[in-house]
């Protein structure tokens, strides 16, 4: 539906100094892919790897921004100077921002409209917890959640926005959503979009799956008609894995 885009999370992994020689890696290897590749590295791996991806088919992405423009905020880092480095995407509201540093669903969609913009695409993540699941209230959950993200959000803007469905149960465990389970929360996002833009928005918007997708696991979640692609943990800290996700994304 949406655009196909396989973006990779290196979280808190990888050091600058080998950042250069893996995301030429990734690029040789992903050159022909018929969607768009983007590597989501940690701040002091961005100036590296957006030098490497120059003159390739890779995007470089953050891990998060603040929704400041600038001033006393020590340590933290702003819509401005990631445009400024060359970076593209940027990861809103992962769990584990959520969970471990007190991202709430306010400062998401404050993050999402800064990194509007400034021509920043937002990947905003929502998930559910597995208590959220076995309770039943997967979907309220998650309809709040991206609700949430988008108030204060035109539907031109909001065509612009890539939504990452990542079950925290299936986050780093090995436990993947079946196709299945993954398809069902993916169409009930698009849905949300579609009550609060239209179709039109709704089909123009990326839904991406994430929680311990893989080489093996990949083609068949990237096979179902909401979800347009993925956002990779792990396998995407092994250039060979990770283009073999990117070669699933038909
Ligand atoms: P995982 O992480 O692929 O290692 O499960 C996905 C994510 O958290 O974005």
């Amino acid at each position: 539906m949406g655009k196909y885009i396989i973006a990779g999370n290196w979280k808190m992994n990888k050091l600058p100094s080998e950042t250069y020689d893996f995301v030429k890696e990734v690029a040789a290897k992903v050159s022909n892919a018929s969607c768009e590749v983007v590597c989501c590295t940690p701040y002091v791996c961005l100036a590296p790897a957006v030098e490497a991806a120059k003159g390739t088919n890779v995007k470089i992405g953050a891990e998060n921004l603040h929704f400041e423009d600038k001033g006393a905020f020590t340590g933290e880092v702003s819509a401005d100077m990631l445009a400024d480095l060359g970076v593209e995407y940027v990861i809103i509201g992962h769990s584990e921002r959520r969970q471990y540093f007190a991202e709430t669903d306010e400062t998401v969609n404050l993050k999402t409209k800064k990194a509007l913009s400034k021509g920043l695409v937002p990947i905003v993540c929502v998930g559910e917890s597995l208590e959220q699941r076995e309770a039943g209230v997967t979907m309220d959950l998650i309809s709040m959640q991206v609700k949430k993200a988008f108030i204060g959000i035109d539907a031109a803007d909001a065509a612009k926005v890539v939504i990452a469905y990542e079950p925290i149960w299936a986050i780093g465990t090995g436990k993947t959503a079946t196709a299945e389970q993954a398809e069902e929360v993916c169409a009930g996002i698009r849905a949300v979009i579609a009550g609060l833009y239209g179709d039109d928005t709704a089909k123009a918007v990326t839904i991406q799956y994430g929680g311990s997708m893989n080489a093996g696991n990949a083609a068949e979640l990237l096979a179902k008609p909401n979800i347009d692609g993925g956002l990779i943990g792990g396998a995407s800290l092994k250039s060979e894995d990770f283009s073999v996700i990117v070669g699933a994304a038909k």
